[in-house]
């Protein structure tokens, strides 16, 4: 069955439940902490990104060895503490609108020894971007999919050149593919969003963006 497949074949996805899986089992364990929230985030409905999503941010760190990385959606902290564990020297800004969420980040990074390193925002990043200055080396966009064009224009000014801004979700379950009319009122909203933004990266004159087919969809953009 295909990721995200539900409503019998109207959601689909853009990977291979099986292949996700298999690869999944290939997969290094990650430390106690992160397994853990992979659980909580199971049980209780928390968008982590997906496992082999977070092992190509890893790849992204590992690779070009970001010394200052900002994160729109911190969640409760696992893609950070991801990004933390792959960048060793990275100093991380996240921001995450749920104070919920927010106090259980604080506690993760906390608990990963990160607060150091990791600095969490409370707050709407539309609010708080705008304050921010750079540059930053790696901005990673996992926030709500609605807003992901106007996060893009504070992530290119803060972003520093050469610096890669990466998207998660760009390609939500496949849905981004069809023609909004056509799917369930409930995602065409998203679906319409994501596809102007999708043409606004692909399109920027600043930018250079590939598409990964990895979990929900990851855009992969280095700032010329
Ligand atoms: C997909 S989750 C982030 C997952 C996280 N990056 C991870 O993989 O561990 C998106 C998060 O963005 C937060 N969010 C949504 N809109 C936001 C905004 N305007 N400013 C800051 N955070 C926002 C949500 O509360 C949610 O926790």
């Amino acid at each position: 069955m295909i990721d995200g497949m539900e409503d019998e074949g109207r959601v689909t996805g853009i990977t291979d439940q099986q292949v996700t899986a298999y690869l999944e089992g290939l997969m290094p364990r990650r430390s106690p902490l992160l397994m853990r929230l992979e659980e909580e985030a199971r049980q209780e409905g928390i968008p982590n990104i997906a496992p082999v999503s977070a092992a190509v941010l890893r790849l992204l760190c590992a690779l070009h060895q970001p010394a200052s990385i900002l994160e729109i959606g911190a969640a409760i902290g696992y893609s950070a503490i991801h990004m933390a564990e792959a960048a060793a020297d990275a100093r991380i800004t996240t921001i995450e609108i749920d104070p919920a969420r927010a106090a259980r980040a604080r506690a993760n990074f906390e608990e990963a020894g990160l607060s150091g390193r990791i600095t969490l925002i409370e707050g709407d990043a539309l609010q708080h971007l705008p304050l921010l200055e750079g540059p930053f080396e790696m901005i990673f966009i996992d926030a709500a999919k609605g807003k992901y064009s106007q996060f893009l224009t504070e992530a290119y000014r803060l972003c520093a050149a050469g610096g890669i801004i990466v998207t998660d979700n760009v390609l939500f379950r496949g849905l981004v593919a069809r023609s909004p009319e056509t799917l369930d009122r409930r995602y065409r909203s998203t679906v319409r969003r994501l596809r102007e933004y999708n043409e606004l990266l692909m399109q920027h004159p600043g930018l250079s963006t590939t598409y990964l087919t990895v979990g929900d969809g990851i855009a992969v953009s280095i700032k010329r």
